[in-house]
């Protein structure tokens, strides 16, 4: 494993390296196994892996929450040593990315980004955007992976790279859970033990929603979740959405098209996001 924090010294070394194939995968650190089944993926398709570990300012809408997100740079690297094969890691502080201007990028992803997520956090995905035009720019990878944990994350990065024709595969990654079914995520760490316990409610009552799919249209579907959710006030529901998996609009009835259900919850102040195939 090698660890640089600038991608020119990155490239040097690259372009001594005869990889056909350059796996990136795009992470903020505090890695979980969620991250790390992305990198065992890229090691199994690509001669050499990229992972970026890089708390990106511009897609933060609340300067505490990117105050707060935990950096734990050195527990990363030795997660990511433990996997041997080729992997070298990019640890940049921001100007190496965004050369003394940290300000995001101007994009149009149309409602692609004023739904769900977009709506919630403010200028989110052109952040978002923003850092991952620069990662494939500096590091050039053939192909980069995602995780559906994101999934409008994915469908607005997808939206990038046909938009700005950027040579990069974009892979989609199933999203990881523990035992008890809550999706893997940096900030389960900041749930309490009573939170923690309760958390798994929230992908056992996505289950229950397409358990009714048969029976119930999605605005009915859609109105039993708030109504659920009204009950438990430790729960903050933000959105509870059926839409198509292409346009993340919601749908009205099923009819054989392409849906996914999407969650957003605060649970004692912590924002937590789900999804599941309809
Ligand atoms: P981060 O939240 O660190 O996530 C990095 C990648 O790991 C994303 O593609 C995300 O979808 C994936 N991931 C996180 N939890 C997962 C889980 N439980 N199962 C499967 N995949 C999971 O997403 C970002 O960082 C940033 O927005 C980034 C793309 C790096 C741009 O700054």
């Amino acid at each position: 494993m090698k660890v640089f924090y600038q991608y020119k010294e990155l490239n040097v070394a690259k372009n001594k390296y005869p990889a056909k194939s350059i796996g990136l995968v795009p992470t903020m650190g505090a890695l979980h196994e969620g991250h790390i089944t992305l990198v065992k993926r890229a090691l199994e398709d690509n001669d050499l892996v990229l992972v970026s570990i890089f708390v990106n300012p511009t897609q933060f809408d609340n300067k505490n929450d990117l105050k707060n997100y935990p950096k734990t740079l050195e527990s990363d690297l030795t997660k990511l040593q433990t996997l041997g094969g080729n992997v070298w890691v990019y640890a940049p502080e921001a100007d190496d990315l965004y050369n003394n201007k940290i300000e995001p990028r101007v994009y149009n992803f149309g409602k692609l980004e004023t739904t769900m997520e977009g709506a919630h956090r403010e200028g989110h995905f052109q952040g978002v955007a923003t850092v991952v035009q620069k990662l494939f720019e500096a590091l050039q990878p053939t192909v980069a992976y995602f995780g559906e944990k994101d999934y409008q994350q994915l469908q607005i990065i997808t939206a990038l790279v046909r938009q700005e024709n950027i040579p990069v595969v974009i892979v989609s990654c199933p999203i990881i859970r523990h035992e008890d079914g809550l999706a893997m995520s940096s900030r389960n760490k900041r749930l309490n033990i009573k939170e923690r316990a309760m958390a798994p409610v929230i992908y056992e009552t996505l289950q229950k929603a397409v358990a009714l799919k048969d029976i119930h249209s999605p605005p009915q579907i859609e109105s039993w979740i708030t109504e659920f959710f009204a009950h438990q006030p430790e729960f903050d529901l933000e959105y509870f959405s059926i839409a198509d998996i292409q346009t993340l609009e919601k749908v009205s009835a099923l009819n054989g098209s392409k849906t996914r259900a999407f969650i957003a919850i605060k649970l004692g102040g912590v924002r937590l996001i789900d999804n599941i195939k309809f």
